[in-house]
C-alpha cells in the first residue's frame, strides 16, 4: 500500500458520509496515516465536519446530490457512517468504479433495512434469530403475534435505528399503539414493521468484527473481545470489554459473525450484535461499520475499532488485541439548547483511570449523545463504576 501525501495529486482520499462522533474518530484516525479525508453531513459543523481537510452538507438520501459530490472531489473510497443514504446510488456508483464503497454497497443496502438483513441472516444463512414476521397494518401486527410471535413481542419499523419508534407488545391492548409508534418513528415511512418475539437473553454482546487484508494478501476474519452493553430505550448508555461468556457461546458469536460478514464481504469492521443466553446465541442485527458501544475499545486496544476500520479500508494489517479491562458511558445532553458547555470536566477527569470525549454537537438535544466517559481497571466492575462516575461528574450548561 501506497500512501501519497494530503492535498496532491497522489493523495488517497477518503469520503464520509455521515461526521458524527464516529465518523469523527475514523477521520481522526485516517488523518493520522495521512490520508486525505472529506467529511459529509446533512447538517454544518457536524463531528466529523470539524477534523476533516473538507466539509459539505447535503442530503445524503438525495442521489443525484450524493453523485454529483463523489465527481466533484473524486474519493478512492467511500464510507458509509449512517444508514439514511442514498444505497441504490452507491451500488451505481460502485458499478461505474468511480469509488470503492466500504465495505461493499450491497452491505449497505441489506443493513439499512431490517428485512433485508434479517431475511439473509435467518433464511439464506440460517442463523438463529427470535421469530419473526412483517407486517404493514395493525391488523397484519395481530396475525403475526397470533400465527408467530407471541407475546411479549417487540415492533420495530423495517427502516428506523437508536430505537425509533420501537416498542414492546405485552397484550393486545398494546398492538394499535405500538403501530402508530412505529409510524411515527421510522426513516422513511414504509409502513412495514418487523414483529420480533421477545429473547429473554442474559447479557447482549457487540462482536466486533473485521475484514483485512493479512500478510499473504488475503482477506481474513478477526474478532475483537466481546463488548458487553446495556440499552435504554433502543440506545447504548454503558458498554463494557471483555464481557465474561462461556467458551461455547463465544465460539458460536464468533461462527456467526463470521458468517454474516463473509456474506457482506469487503473490507472494514463491523459490529454484530448478539443476544445470549447460557450457552444459546441469537443473531440480531449487524452495522458494516463501527459500532457505538464499540467507543469503549478507545480506551482498551492497542488498535481501537476507528483505527482498525481506518487499516483495513486501506488494506493495511490489523490487530484486535486487548490492551486493557475498560468501560464506556454516554454524556447526554440533558436539554435542548444550541452551543452548550461542559462544567467540572476536571473534576471528572480526577476518577482514576478515566478518559473522555466531548463530541462537539453545535446543538444539543435532552436525550442527544454529546460525549463519552471512558474508564479502564483491574476488572470490569471497577471499569464500570469509574466510568459511570466519570460521566456523572460532567455537568452540561447552558452557555
Ligand atoms: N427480539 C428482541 N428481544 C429482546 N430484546 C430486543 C429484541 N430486539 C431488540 N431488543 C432490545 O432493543 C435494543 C435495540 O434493538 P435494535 O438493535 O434492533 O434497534 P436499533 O434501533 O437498530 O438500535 P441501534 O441502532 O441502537 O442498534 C437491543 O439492543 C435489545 O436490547
Ligand atoms: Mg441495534
Amino acid at each position: 500500500m501506497r500512501i501519497g501525501t494530503p492535498l496532491s495529486n497522489n493523495a488517497i482520499r477518503v469520503m464520509l458520509l455521515g461526521s458524527g462522533e464516529l465518523g469523527k474518530e475514523v477521520i481522526i484516525s485516517l488523518q493520522r496515516l495521512g490520508v486525505e479525508v472529506i467529511a459529509v453531513d446533512r447538517y454544518a459543523d457536524a463531528p466529523g465536519h470539524q477534523v476533516a481537510h473538507r466539509a459539505h452538507v447535503i442530503d445524503m438520501a438525495d442521489g443525484h446530490a450524493l453523485y454529483e459530490l463523489v465527481k466533484q472531489e473524486r474519493p478512492h473510497f467511500i464510507v458509509p457512517e449512517i444508514e439514511a443514504i442514498d444505497t441504490d446510488m452507491l451500488a451505481q456508483i460502485e458499478s461505474e468504479g468511480l469509488a470503492e464503497v466500504i465495505p461493499t454497497a450491497r452491505a449497505t443496502q441489506l443493513t439499512m433495512n431490517r428485512q433485508g438483513i434479517r431475511c439473509l441472516a435467518a433464511e439464506e444463512l440460517g442463523l438463529p434469530t427470535s421469530k419473526y414476521a412483517f407486517a404493514e397494518s395493525a391488523e397484519e401486527v395481530q396475525q403475526a403475534i397470533d400465527d408467530i410471535v407471541g407475546y411479549p413481542c417487540i415492533i420495530k419499523p423495517v427502516m428506523s435505528s437508536s430505537g425509533k419508534g420501537q416498542s414492546t407488545v405485552h397484550g393486545p391492548d398494546d398492538v394499535i399503539k405500538a403501530w402508530d409508534y412505529a409510524m411515527s418513528g421510522g426513516r422513511v415511512n414504509r409502513g412495514r414493521v418487523i414483529v420480533e418475539e421477545m429473547i429473554r437473553f442474559d447479557y447482549e454482546i457487540t462482536q466486533l468484527t473485521v475484514r483485512a487484508v493479512n500478510e499473504q494478501g488475503e482477506i481474513e476474519t478477526y474478532f475483537c473481545e466481546p463488548i458487553g452493553h446495556i440499552q435504554e430505550q433502543g440506545d447504548y448508555v454503558e458498554s463494557w470489554q471483555p464481557q465474561a461468556m462461556s467458551e461455547l457461546a463465544k465460539q458460536q458469536s464468533q461462527e456467526i459473525a463470521r458468517a454474516i460478514t463473509d456474506n457482506l464481504g469487503g473490507r472494514g469492521l463491523f459490529g454484530v450484535e448478539l443476544f445470549v443466553r447460557g450457552d444459546d446465541v441469537w443473531f440480531s442485527e449487524v452495522s458494516p461499520r463501527p459500532h457505538d458501544t464499540g467507543m469503549v475499545t478507545m480506551v482498551t486496544q492497542y488498535q481501537n475499532e476507528f483505527d482498525l476500520h481506518a487499516r483495513a479500508i486501506l488494506g493495511l494489517p490489523v490487530s484486535t488485541l486487548l490492551r486493557d479491562k475498560g468501560a464506556s458511558a454516554v454524556i447526554y445532553g440533558g436539554m435542548d439548547a444550541k452551543g452548550i458547555a461542559f462544567a467540572d470536566v476536571e473534576r471528572a477527569l480526577h476518577v482514576e483511570g478515566s478518559d473522555i470525549r466531548l463530541f462537539g454537537k453545535p446543538e444539543s438535544f435532552t436525550r442527544r449523545r454529546m460525549g463519552v466517559a471512558l474508564a479502564h481497571g483491574n476488572d470490569v466492575d471497577e471499569c464500570r463504576v469509574r466510568a459511570m462516575e466519570t460521566a456523572a461528574r460532567v455537568k452540561p450548561e447552558k452557555a
